[in-house]
């Protein structure tokens, strides 16, 4: 069933483990994703970016979403990751989405506030839940390095969800979106003070490229999300590079989705076990 965030965040803290968020692209991802959730009896989350919405509408997501959900029996949520303001929420919740984050990490903590709160206010009425951000997990075009200077602070992320009413926090604790150039450097005594501070289920943005023992730390020391992306993306493209080597005399376009469906599905049962889902459904 396609169900609020909230909900499969708040059962995975209750029960000591992290639910995956996929970052999907094309109806290929989906079905990998939810193949994987219920051949392992996972809960997930399904997420698509800013970008990804503008490749193609939200619509088209939902629908294959809903049509890979009639197929299974595991929960699933379907979010916007990284939204960019109150419009861009609004429009997932037309669309049918049970699930926002918006980001306005960048911007100063008061603007960051006011946004959150104004996304925060929108949601609730109709149920969908919202994720926020606070700190510098960097790592995208454009972004500054990310350092000490942009780990989250604790104080500021009780007075955040206390102001906001936020569901869910992603937190900076020494990740990076995209592969690693060198050894992340993460605060695991931070993440727990975050913990407690924050009083909500914590996201970790960045996991691609982390090891399986970091991504169980992250998870033993208060992480209940964990985003996973460019892991995916590589998956996908590499089979579908891969495959144009075994065979090239082909003209049907199903033989090298089909061959990439297969290796994100791979990937993705793989991050359930990582985190801890299997069997939690
Ligand atoms: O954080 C989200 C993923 O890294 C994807 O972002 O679609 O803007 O490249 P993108
Ligand atoms: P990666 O691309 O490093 O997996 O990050 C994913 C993410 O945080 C999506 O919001
Ligand atoms: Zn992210
Ligand atoms: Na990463």
């Amino acid at each position: 069933a396609l169900v609020t965030s909230r909900r499969i965040l708040q059962h995975a803290r209750e029960n000591g483990y992290a639910v995956c968020a996929f970052n999907v692209e094309n109806m290929e991802m989906i079905q990998a994703v939810v193949e994987a959730a219920e051949e392992t009896a996972s809960p997930v989350i399904i997420q698509t970016s800013a970008n990804t919405v503008k490749y193609a509408h939200m619509d088209y997501y939902y629908a294959m979403v809903w049509a890979a959900m009639k197929r299974a029996t595991v929960p699933v949520a379907l979010h916007l990751d990284h939204g960019d303001g109150t419009e861009l929420a609004l429009q997932a919740i037309r669309a049918g989405y049970t699930s926002v984050m918006i980001d306005a990490s960048r911007l100063p903590f008061e603007e960051n506030v006011r946004q959150t709160k104004a996304v925060v206010d929108a949601c609730r009425p109709v149920g969908v839940s919202v994720e926020a951000e606070l700190g510098n997990v960097g790592g995208k075009p454009g972004d500054p390095d990310y350092g000490t200077d942009g780990y989250t602070k604790p104080e500021e992320a009780e007075e955040f969800v206390r102001r906001t009413g936020v569901d869910s926090l992603a937190v900076a604790i020494g990740t990076a979106h995209g592969v690693y150039r060198g050894e992340p450097n993460l605060d695991l005594k931070l993440l727990r003070t975050l913990r407690e501070t924050a009083g909500v289920p914590l996201v970790l943005h960045g996991a691609s490229g982390l090891s399986e023992q970091d991504v169980q730390r992250c998870i033993a020391h208060g992480i209940t999300k964990v985003n996973y992306a460019t892991e995916l993306r590589i998956a996908f493209t590499e089979a579908v590079k891969e495959y144009f080597t075994i065979e090239s005399d082909f003209v049907d376009p199903k033989k090298f989705t089909g061959y990439a469906r297969d290796k994100v599905k791979g990937v993705a049962v793989e991050k359930m076990r990582v985190c801890g889902s299997h069997g939690k459904a």
